[in-house]
């Protein structure tokens, strides 16, 4: 380990353009040793049989993995590299904690498409959220192209509430699975995200593998099938602020973090995070 990575403070503009769009590329990559190493741990996790491991539907394609910073030791160090710690203290404003880890596999020809939809509809509704004090880095561990099923989000929709929310049923919750799956339990109708889309446009989340892009808890977003011969492996943490973690998370852990003491930075020489100073 040692103490010689700090690669800059969080620029204004770069605060003002997440406020502004709910999304933004971080002018900084992974270099592509650190890449392959988590491209190895997701593939041992992926193997394992546990229930942190997501298949597709009627399938043993494994869609997504999920809370690994919890048993894996690099993607543990990955959450406390200290560029990420300070993007998220910055952006969200305050100490934070990991609300959530995932790797969503999206893979070749049969990685299914992620509805239209809004992450904190089911952090409100589900575990009660208070607010939407949280933030999503998103790190592709493949190259993002557009036909791989790129994220795909509508600029300024994080500042426009939580569209078509179901109504409360008597009993609480949804099952988790739906918070996972490809049949969502709280979808933004289609029709409305085409509508909001022509007029605030469509932003491809594009990139190569190891680099980094925040995204807000409210903004509306999708991605299609991957039809391609590509795979399109999306690292997604989720930093939430400590003043804003639920009270009582009934849902797995490994899907709404139960630790939230503040995290703590720290350099782990595995993982190096380079700045970027054209993102091209
Ligand atoms: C995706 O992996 O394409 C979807 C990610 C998300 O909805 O947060
Ligand atoms: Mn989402």
């Amino acid at each position: 380990m040692s103490t010689t990575t700090v690669i800059g403070r969080t620029s204004p503009e770069l605060k003002s353009a997440y406020e502004k769009d709910g999304s933004c590329p971080l002018p900084y990559r992974f270099d592509d040793d650190s890449v392959e190493l988590l491209r190895r741990r997701v593939a041992d996790i992926s193997a394992q049989r546990r229930p942190e491991v997501v298949h597709e539907k009627d399938s043993d394609v494994v869609r997504a993995i999920h809370g690994c910073h919890e048993f894996d030791d690099v993607c543990a160090a990955l959450v406390r590299h200290p560029q990420l710690v300070e993007l998220a203290e910055s952006l969200i404003g305050g100490p934070v904690y990991v609300y959530q880890f995932k790797v969503n596999l999206k893979q070749a020809r049969e990685g299914a498409a992620w509805p239209w939809h809004q992450d904190y509809a089911f952090w409100s509704e589900e575990d009660a959220m208070p607010r939407p004090d949280a933030v999503n880095f998103a790190i592709p561990l493949d190259d993002v192209h557009e036909e791989n099923g790129p994220l795909v989000v509508i600029p300024g929709s994080h500042t426009m509430g939580l569209f078509d929310l179901p109504e409360k049923s008597a009993e609480s919750g949804s099952d988790w699975r739906q918070h996972v799956s490809n049949d969502l339990a709280y979808t933004v109708d289609a029709g409305r995200a085409e509508r909001l889309a022509a007029e605030h446009g469509k932003d491809l989340i594009l990139g190569g593998a190891g680099s980094l892009h925040a995204f807000h808890p409210s903004i509306v977003h999708s991605s299609s099938n991957n039809r391609s011969a590509d795979r399109r492996a999306l690292l997604l943490i989720t930093y939430n602020a400590v003043a804003n973690a639920p009270a009582n998370p009934t849902r797995p852990a490994f899907l709404v973090g139960r630790d939230t003491t503040p995290i703590t930075a720290l350099h782990d020489e595995r993982l190096t995070l380079r700045p970027v100073s054209d993102l091209g």
